[in-house]
């Protein structure tokens, strides 16, 4: 998902969606991000940076799936909210692994904290000009032989409105539900999201928030990265994702 331009140093942004995000997309997110990073969180050895932490899903499974530090980055206080009362139900031994970055990453001081680094579902909600000021702050946040991967964003603007229904989850009387509707404006995505509660055929409330999203192509991203120093990762690796590394010896 995304965030609006100017948003970058707006706490709130997420506001609305962070009271909907897990309970509208937990269970799928999860398996997801298991798949996708679970056998590279399990090769930490230094330590795991999430980068956009959100609610917490990359941060959950390098928890469980490593014995190496967490480093959650999230500056929108909603998303963060979340984060750390999911942290607070956790063991105090795990809890002391992981530590919460209140601040975009490039106002982070990280240095050499991980060997691998995480960007899930995060980097289409960033301006050009913002993704060239994440690549250094990574790049100086990884250890050398370090590895990163970017869940791709959407490679170009979609054609027409493209729909996405939230599938509906019950809480006691109510249904959670909602939808994503994402279609071109301009260069860039707008992303509507809709919210709603309902019980039985009333709605009880209905919500809405509205992110843009900037389309990239995964060689446009490998060619910001590499005056940064990141080569890709040999092997055909997921389609989905970017994966490359910082060499030990540059
Ligand atoms: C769509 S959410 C995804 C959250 C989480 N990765 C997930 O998939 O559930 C993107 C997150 O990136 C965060 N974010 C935006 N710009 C950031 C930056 N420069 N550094 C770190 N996080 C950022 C936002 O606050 C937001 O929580």
């Amino acid at each position: 998902m995304t965030r609006a331009p100017g948003l970058r140093r707006d706490p709130d942004s997420y506001a609305v969606t962070a009271e909907f995000y897990d309970i509208l997309q937990a269970d799928e997110d999860a398996a997801r991000v298991r798949r996708l990073y679970g056998r590279e969180v399990a090769r930490a050895r230094h330590g795991v940076l999430d980068v956009g932490a959100g609610t917490g899903r990359v941060t959950m499974l390098a928890l469980a799936g490593s014995r190496a530090d967490v480093h959650a980055v999230e500056p929108a206080r909603a998303m963060r909210t979340s984060l750390l009362t999911r942290l607070a139900a956790l063991p105090a031994v795990q809890r002391e692994r992981v530590t919460v970055h209140p601040l975009p990453l490039d106002e982070a001081p990280l240095r050499a904290v991980a060997d691998v680094a995480v960007c899930h579902n995060m980097v289409g909600c960033l301006p050009p000009a913002v993704r060239e000021e994440l690549w250094p702050a990574i790049a100086a946040a990884l250890t050398p032989g370090g590895s990163l991967f970017v869940e791709l964003p959407p490679a170009r603007l979609p054609v027409g409105a493209v729909v996405r229904p939230l599938g509906d989850t019950r809480v006691g009387e109510h249904t959670y539900g909602g939808r994503i509707t994402m279609s071109a404006a301009g260069h860039r995505i707008r992303t509507r999201v809709d919210y709603w509660v309902r019980q039985a055929e009333h709605v009880l409330r209905e919500h809405t928030e509205t992110f843009w999203m900037w389309p990239a192509t995964r060689s446009r991203l490998a060619a910001e990265l590499a005056p940064h120093g990141f080569v890709p990762l040999p092997g055909p690796g997921d389609p989905r994702l970017l994966a490359v590394t910082l060499p030990r010896h540059r």
